[in-house]
């Protein structure tokens, strides 16, 4: 009787201590299960973006991977570049229809094809017809300052990652006028 007494006891203490490690690890699993709570998690960086000049690009990293900062002439014209037929991003459009009306914006710097990281040349180069781009040398990949693809193999622009402008901040994982992972 007294032997069952105790089993029941510790049968009772070991549940108790099961539900505890599940309720502790509930955030995690959640957070695993929505992709969208994973990028909740990640990291938030701060740009000053006060002393940062038109046509100038700044280099950070944001959740590990490199970003671009740029601030673009008030007056800049997109609309005359050529761009790579079907190459849109994950809302279906182009990047310049997401950020448009925005002169300081952040784009994850990491070429969409293998994962080289473009080189800003506001002078431009022959395949953007001279206007300016980002160029990947790996293998010839080009986009617009937005990140929508000129020419060359990558598949779709730059990634856009959420954020917000905050005076003179531009944050980077939060959502404001990039309200998720583009
Ligand atoms: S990795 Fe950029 S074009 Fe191939």
């Amino acid at each position: 009787m007294e032997a069952s007494r105790r089993d029941f006891i510790s049968l009772g203490i070991g549940l108790l201590g099961a539900a505890g490690g599940v309720a502790a690890l509930y955030p995690l699993v959640r957070a695993m299960l929505e992709p969208s709570k994973i990028a909740a998690l990640g990291a938030v960086v701060e740009v000053d973006i006060s002393n940062l000049q038109p046509m100038q690009v700044r280099v950070t990293s944001w959740k590990g991977k490199t970003t671009f900062v740029i601030r673009l002439p008030e007056d800049f014209k997109a609309d005359d570049y050529k761009l790579k037929e079907g190459a849109l991003n994950s809302k279906g459009t182009t990047n310049y229809e997401i950020l448009k009306g925005h002169p300081v914006f952040a784009l994850v710097g990491i070429c969409t094809h293998l994962g080289c990281i473009p080189l800003w040349k506001p002078q431009g180069e022959e395949a953007s017809g001279g206007k300016p781009t980002f160029h990947c040398p790996c293998h010839g990949g080009y986009y617009t300052p937005y990140g929508d693809v000129i020419a060359g193999p990558p598949p779709r622009p730059l990634f856009i990652p959420p954020q917000k402008l905050e005076g003179n901040k531009l944050i980077i994982g939060e959502k404001g006028f990039v309200q998720e992972l583009i």
